[in-house]
């Protein structure tokens, strides 16, 4: 294979897709894949077939916290019909899912149980029906020791965190500045644990041939997934190879391995045969991730004209023992609004508790339910329009690193959302609309999400029939990547989309970023964009013209006054190799999406339920590259905030450890009859510092704020302030005004 082509970040680019004549990139193309889906063909792991009978396993759960296994009674499974084995290996089983983007195997050892619900074993049958009949006969014996359970009691445990996936802060007199202020707000804001909840359990079927291991698996991030399997297994890299063609979801979930894959691949090995093993939705809420509980200090200081020079955003947030992975709430708030004293601390209890990790922008999902709730106090304390005071408090450059924005339109989607949402409808009073039985109210908040840029690499080939195959280990989490993919190469190699194949999911294909922290698109549309570069190259060298000059369109190459057909250009395939990496540009400019969030909501004044009515997302993300899929990102993501806001609270029992709402009966998501009519819209604009498309990380953006809206909204709606998510009625209930 030739070298790659390499494009490193280190300065603004021009992007080849301004020059394209009437671009596909943009437009509202439907999923390439969606009759694939809609028609059932589309395999996801757990349903390919295979020539021999396959095995099935089903993960047998610790029903303790904390302690240790002493001994597996085998024969209580193996006596049931069809059983063929219990499976264990108390070293190379994972204990703990792994995190995004690792490259080393999780915590292995599963003697030592940390959490309730920790896989242990596996127990092998021919049907499915067998072997969860066999793992629920199993007879585990266990050493029980007492665990920390109880998040309140262990909070004076706490540890302080001075690095990780955000950066503590200090700058001039927070606490100085907060003492002095005029006006000033201070609260605590509590989040629950969460679950992602994606529609498609974890799942792996493990086939060796030789020594060759094949996963057939749901993972957001193949490359470095490949990598946690190989360190588990002690494999080397060459054998073996994951395929995810299709994912059900992962909203980070999937980010790294879960306990599934490993069992999988040990127990086909040991039965020579291929070996299914998917998740019950109890174990994905007991043994995948979770994302941490928060309580959060956010206090603001600002003068009497609404400028705010302080802003602490102190986090506590648990995770198991020795799991390095905290939630960075405060990772927008550094550079969310003007003020020179600034405070971000992390604080981290212990808890067995399922592992704490990424979930759903992680980060800005639950940290601007603090701060732009915060930002909606001070509104009211300073008796300012919260729009106003957003736009006043726009910083020039980043007020933290001091450093300029790639760009920020930040107060161009709040002038547009204000204008569209008939904000100036809004009663400044709050709990002073009625209708019937329901007290009516509007809320704001801003979007932010940081942008990034991974590395990444693409194949493509351009056949002599022109038509074009893009090659790559990047997934389809449901997000749309088949089809940018296909938008971009089209554009760039003038070919109807028809003439384009992606194909994605596999750790054959050249390794990308994966789906994750709204990376995915960006970064491997670039590293297609480099390799489509490259092609153009040969074609114009074939034409013989300057790269620059060459106009691709409709099949036909043209430039210098001559045009020809693009397959009367090649005699074989052209194939190419691009690569995208981050540089200078990610250090020297702070890149972000940003947008405003408005909602209206109705409070029932005698139940205390909040039904939300209408929402309105107005969001810049650089280029979009297609506008439905976009579109469908950020509605998703505003569901997403519903819920946070309204439903979603994983509860653990404080006594023992064990889960009390572990499927989707119990724990809430919003559901078609809780969502409201929502409209998306985006506004123009071109980041050429962030990679060569223009475009930055959309995906999770829309859950970014979304919830502080409707907090906000409910607030204006019954002048009551809830501290504590969700917000459901029972909370509201004593301080609803009298009928
Ligand atoms: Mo996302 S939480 O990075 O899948």
């Amino acid at each position: 294979m030739n070298k790659p082509s390499q494009m490193m970040m280190n300065q603004a680019v021009e992007s080849l897709l301004d020059r394209v004549p009437n671009p596909c990139v943009g437009e509202e193309l439907s999923r390439v894949e969606g009759p694939l889906k809609v028609s059932g063909t589309a395999t996801y792991a757990a349903e390919y077939k295979f020539d021999e009978e396959i095995l099935h396993g089903f993960l047998v759960s610790a029903s303790i916290a904390k302690g240790t296994v002493e001994s597996i009674d085998e024969d209580s499974a193996t006596a049931i019909d069809g059983v063929v084995a219990v499976v264990t290996d108390f070293k190379a089983f994972i204990r703990n899912s792994q995190q995004g983007g690792e490259k080393k195997a999780p915590t292995q050892g599963v003697k030592d149980v940390d959490y309730f619900g920790q896989p242990i074993a596996l127990v092998v049958a021919n049907t499915f029906e067998a072997a969860r009949e066999g793992a629920a006969a199993l007879k585990v014996s266990y050493k029980e020791q007492q665990g920390a359970f109880d998040f309140i009691a262990e909070l004076d445990k706490r540890e302080l965190l001075t690095s990780g996936n955000d950066k503590p802060e200090h700058k001039n007199n927070p606490d100085e500045g907060l003492a002095n202020a005029d006006v000033k707000v201070d609260s605590i804001y509590v989040t629950p644990s969460q679950n992602s909840a994606a529609m498609e359990p974890h799942a792996t079927i493990a086939e060796w041939k030789g020594d060759q291991l094949t996963l057939h698996c749901s993972m957001q991030m193949l490359s470095t997934c490949k990598q946690q399997i190989c360190d588990a297994l002690d494999l080397k890299p060459d054998n073996v190879r994951l395929i995810s063609r299709y994912v059900g979801g992962g909203f980070g979930s999937k980010l790294g391995i879960s306990p599934e894959s490993i069992a999988a691949a040990i127990a086909a090995k040991q039965l020579k045969r291929p070996v299914k093993v998917v998740m019950h939705r109890i174990q994905v809420f007991e043994s995948t991730v979770r994302r941490t509980n928060t309580r959060q200090r956010l206090a603001l200081g600002a003068d009497r004209n609404g400028r705010i020079h302080t802003i602490i955003h102190n986090t506590i947030c648990s995770n198991l023992p020795e799991e390095t992975f905290f939630e960075p709430t405060a990772i927008a708030t550094h550079f969310s609004y003007s003020g020179q004293n600034r405070e971000v601390k992390y604080e981290m209890v212990r808890m067995n508790q399922v592992l704490a990790g990424s979930m759903r922008a992680p980060g800005e999902a639950v940290g601007m339910l603090a701060l732009e709730c915060a930002m909606d106090e001070l509104a009211v304390k300073l008796d300012m329009d919260p729009v106003e005071l957003r736009k006043l408090n726009e910083p020039v450059i980043d007020p933290s690193k001091e450093i300029p924005f790639s760009t920020r339109k930040l107060s161009d989607t709040l002038d547009y959302g204000a204008k569209h949402f008939g904000w100036g409808k809004r009663h400044k009073q709050p709990a002073c609309q009625r209708e019937g039985d329901w007290l009516i109210g509007m809320g704001m908040a801003s979007a932010m999400r940081s942008n990034m840029l991974k590395p990444s690499v693409a194949r493509v080939t351009l056949t002599p029939n022109a038509h074009a195959i893009v090659e790559t280990d990047m997934t389809d989490i449901g997000t749309g990547t088949y089809t940018v993919l296909t938008q971009i190469a089209a554009d760039l190699l003038g070919l109807p989309v028809s003439q384009v194949e992606v194909r994605l999911g596999d750790t054959d294909f050249p390794p990308a970023a994966g789906s994750g922290g709204s990376v995915g698109a960006c970064s491997s549309g670039s590293s297609v964009y480099v390799a489509c570069k490259k092609v153009r190259d040969t074609l114009a060298k074939a034409l013989g013209v300057d790269a620059d000059n060459l106009t691709l369109h409709d099949g036909q190459a043209s430039g210098n006054g001559m045009s020809k057909p693009i397959t009367e250009l090649i005699e074989d395939d052209i194939v190419t190799l691009g690569m995208i990496e981050p540089g200078k540009t990610s250090m020297d400019y702070t890149q972000a999406s940003y947008g405003a969030h408005f909602a209206e909501v109705a409070v029932n004044v005698i139940t205390g339920e909040t039904r939300i009515r209408r929402m309105l997302g107005v969001f810049t993300a650089g280029r979009i590259l297609n506008e439905k899929t976009a579109r469908s990102q950020c509605y998703g993501g505003m569901v997403f905030g519903i819920g946070a806001a309204l439903m979603e609270e994983l509860l653990h029992d404080p006594r023992n450890g064990r889960l009390l709402n572990h499927d989707l009966a119990e724990y809430h998501v919003p559901v078609n009859a809780d969502v409201p009519p929502i409209d998306v819209v985006f506004l123009p604009e071109r980041d050429p510092y962030a990679n060569p498309l223009h475009a930055k990380g959309l995906g999770e953006l829309g859950i970014s704020g979304a919830g502080a809206a409707i907090a906000n909204a409910i607030y204006n709606a019954t002048g009551i302030r809830l501290y504590e998510y969700p917000l459901t009625l029972d909370k509201l209930l004593d301080q609803l005004p009298a009928i």
